[in-house]
């Protein structure tokens, strides 16, 4: 069987370099040159842990190659899986003109019979007008279908997600397209779940937009801790024993980001009120979470008045650890604020300032470690929670500060550490030690 992947970003290449490493041969198509040059060399443009070794790997054994040429890609292709992004248009709903224009070339190059297979995360409804639009275009007699194949991956996990997938999602419309997908998807032996399309399309909505639910539902429960004097990861841990209820994703902070969340909710939000019905759930969890960005900096300002002048350590840029992506970081906006305040901005992120500096690349100040960006520094925030930054024991904090105080956005430290070291602490769903 010939794979070919369309698409080197998280999606795509993650895609073809773990179908390569269950044994299939796998050519992957995109667009920009330089990109297709690195990952020759075994190198990944993207910042994902055991990436480049997988590639490397399998380049070397011949089961994996890197392309500009679509034409002769796709040609004689089996499967063509389309991994390209689908990023959020202004109103919120999701733009698919890259998946269209893969479309487009699959229908004009196309030479024998061949499943088309959606990985990008689409509105319900797209594979069924994808695979109208190929069969319209198409310039060779040929039989072509399409199916929906949702990824489930994590960032910073990306392989082990694929590799030791909790489960594959099959949307088909034959039982053809079924049969060709199973046995792509043999090698993995991981549950496969057979849906139609559209339910396929729906499930990868579903699943995103309840965990941001989860997230922002803890959020709301921590600031209403804070209010009432409990304490959220106490909270949190008494409700994890319930099995119904499960330990994961209940971790207060200030908001999720990336590619995924902050876009699928609201282009679900976007797609149900396109059919006249409002998601209310939905809605309520990207209003929590855009308010929850700002929610340490209000603080913030709130107790200094202005933030003129301070001398402000960032400790962690990217949108989680892991990571070198910015996506709907909460950085972006709060270092935004605190240089609008008039704020002296000292960063420090493991991975994530090479990108940051394109964002910023005058106005901050980056530094090497985090105990560079804390000495002298009147306040700290805590962004993301990196081994490197958590490891900061807070007495540093009060040896290296100006004055220690210490806005943790997410949660790193515990109350008695701060009480311990003699920090001023402010954390989300936590007594304030001030
Ligand atoms: C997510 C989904 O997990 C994945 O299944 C999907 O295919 C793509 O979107 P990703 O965006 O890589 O993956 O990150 P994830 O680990 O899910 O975290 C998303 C955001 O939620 C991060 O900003 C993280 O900090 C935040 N988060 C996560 C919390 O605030 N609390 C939690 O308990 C968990």
């Amino acid at each position: 069987m010939k794979l070919v992947v369309a698409g080197t970003g998280y999606v795509g290449l993650v895609t073809g370099a773990c179908l390569s490493e269950v044994g299939h041969k796998v050519v992957c198509v995109d667009i920009d040159s330089n990109k297709v040059e690195m990952m020759k060399k075994g190198i990944s443009p993207i910042y994902e842990p055991g990436l480049d070794e997988l590639l490397m790997s399998n380049y070397e054994k011949g089961r994996i190659d890197f392309t500009l040429d679509y034409v002769n890609a796709y040609k004689d292709a089996d499967v063509v899986f389309i991994g390209v992004g689908t990023p959020e248009r202004e109103d919120g709903s999701a733009n698919l003109e890259y998946v269209y224009n893969v479309a487009k070339q699959i229908a004009e190059n196309i030479e024998k019979d061949c499943l088309v297979v959606v990985k990008s995360t689409v509105p319900i409804g797209t594979n069924d007008k994808v695979e109208d639009y190929i069969k319209s275009n198409l310039k060779n007699k040929v039989s072509i279908e399409v199916a929906s194949n949702p990824e489930f991956l994590s960032q910073g996990t990306a392989i082990k997600d694929t590799l030791h997938a909790s489960r594959i999602v099959v949307g088909v419309e034959s039982q053809r397209a079924e049969s060709i997908l199973r046995e792509v998807y043999e090698r993995f032996n991981q549950p496969i779940v057979v849906t139609n399309r559209r339910s396929a399309e729906m499930i990868k909505y579903a699943s995103n937009d309840f965990l941001a639910l989860k997230i922002s539902f803890v959020n709301e429960i921590a600031n209403l801790c804070e209010i009432v004097g409990a304490n959220i990861e106490d909270v949190t841990k008494g409700m994890s024993y319930d099995e119904r209820i499960g330990s994961k994703f209940l971790k207060a902070g200030i908001g999720y980001g990336g590619s995924c969340f902050p876009k699928d909710t609201k282009a679900l939000h976007w797609l149900a009120s396109d059919n006249g019905y409002e998601l209310k759930t939905v809605k309520a969890t990207i209003e929590v979470n855009e308010n929850q960005k700002f929610k340490l900096i209000r603080k913030a300002i709130q107790k200094y008045g202005t933030l003129k002048g301070k001398k402000v350590a960032v400790l962690g840029l990217t949108f989680k650890p892991g990571t070198d992506d910015l996506r709907e970081a909460p950085s972006i906006p709060n270092v935004r604020r605190l240089l609008e305040e008039g704020a002296e901005v000292i960063a420090y992120d493991p991975v994530g300032i090479k990108n940051f500096r394109r964002i910023y690349p005058s106005g901050v100040n980056y530094v090497e470690n985090p105990e560079d960006a804390l000495r002298d520094a009147d306040l700290a925030f805590i962004f993301t929670e990196w081994e490197e930054i958590k490891k900061v024991n807070l007495l540093r904090y009060k040896e290296l500060m100006n004055k220690a105080v210490l806005f943790d956005g997410r949660n790193c430290h515990d109350i008695s550490e701060a009480l311990t070291a003699g920090v001023e602490y402010y954390s989300i769903g936590k007594k304030e030690i001030v």
